[in-house]
C-alpha cells in the first residue's frame, strides 16, 4: 500500500544553509500494518511523516500510495490525497477552544463539502470509535482533560474514514496512564477496523505497542524489525 523508495529531503536546497534531513530512505508498509517509526530528536521523523501524509513532497525518490505516485503531485492534488486517505494526529493538535467536541470533529468535513446531517453522523461515529463518551460531545474543548483532547484529535483524524492514520508523538504530552489509553485506541483501530497506523515516537516503550519498528537516525534507516508480540496497551494503571 505504501512504498517509499530512495526518498531524500533537502531543506533550502542550493543555499549555504541547505540541510539534507532524509538521505535516501526506502521501505514498504502493507495495508493493515501497525508500524512505529523511532528515532531521536532531529533524526527526520516529522520530515518523513510530512511526506507520507502528502503535506510535502520528497526532493528525490518515490512515494507510492495505493498505487499512485504521490511524489510529484501539485499542492491541490496533495490536498485531495489527504482528504481521501489520510488521518493525522499531532502532539499539540489545535482544537478550536470554545467550540464543542462534536463541532471540532465535524470541521474537516466542512472543507470536504459533506452536508450537515452526514457531517454530524460521521463525527459521532468517529468520536465513538475514538472512545469518547457521548456525554462529552457537547462539551467545549477547553473543558476537557489532556486524554479527552487527544481522543477528539483521534476522532478528527478518523472522520474522513482514512485508510492511513499518521500520528506524530501522540502521547508526548500525556501522563503514562492516559498515553496507554490513547495507544490502546490505536491498537483497536488497527485490529478491529484494519486501518494502517504509523506512529512516530522517540520512546521505546511507546514504539513497542506496534508490531513493527523502523529506527531512523540522521535521516537514514538503521533497522526495521517485525515482532509477533506487541505490547498490549495497559488498562490497569
Ligand atoms: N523547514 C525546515 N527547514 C530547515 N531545516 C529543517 C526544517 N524542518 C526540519 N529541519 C531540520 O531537519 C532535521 C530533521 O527534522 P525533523 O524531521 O523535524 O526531525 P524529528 O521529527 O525526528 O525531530 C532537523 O535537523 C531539523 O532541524
Ligand atoms: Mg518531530
Amino acid at each position: 500500500m505504501i512504498e517509499i523508495k530512495d526518498v531524500t529531503k533537502t531543506y533550502s536546497p542550493g543555499t549555504d544553509v541547505a540541510f539534507q534531513a532524509l538521505k535516501g530512505v526506502s521501505f514498504t508498509i502493507k495495508d493493515g500494518e501497525f508500524v512505529a517509526i523511532m528515532g531521536p530528536s532531529g533524526s527526520g521523523k516529522s520530515t518523513l511523516m510530512h511526506i507520507m501524509g502528502a503535506l510535502d513532497t520528497p526532493s528525490s525518490g518515490l512515494y507510492i500510495l495505493d498505487g499512485k505516485d504521490v511524489s510529484t503531485l501539485s499542492d491541490d492534488e496533495l490536498a485531495e490525497i489527504r482528504k481521501d486517505k489520510i488521518g493525522f494526529v499531532f502532539q499539540s493538535f489545535n482544537l478550536l477552544p470554545r467550540t464543542t467536541v462534536l463541532r471540532n470533529v465535524m470541521l474537516p468535513l466542512v472543507y470536504a463539502g459533506i452536508d450537515e446531517r452526514s457531517r454530524e453522523d460521521r463525527a459521532k461515529k468517529a468520536l465513538t470509535a475514538a472512545g469518547m463518551n457521548e456525554t462529552h460531545f457537547g462539551h467545549r474543548s477547553n473543558e476537557l482533560s489532556g486524554g479527552q483532547i487527544q481522543r477528539v484529535a483521534i476522532a478528527r483524524a478518523l472522520v474522513n474514514d482514512p485508510t492511513l492514520i499518521l500520528a506524530d508523538e501522540p502521547t508526548g504530552n500525556l501522563d503514562t496512564r492516559t498515553g496507554e489509553i490513547v495507544l490502546g485506541t490505536f491498537q483497536k483501530l488497527n485490529e478491529e477496523q484494519g486501518r494502517t497506523v504509523v506512529l512516530i515516537t522517540h520512546e521505546q516503550d511507546v514504539a513497542e505497542h506496534a508490531t513493527r519498528i523502523i529506527h531512523i537516525r540522521d535521516g537514514a534507516i538503521q533497522s526495521d524489525s517485525t515482532s509477533h508480540t506487541k505490547r498490549k496497551a495497559r488498562t490497569d494503571i
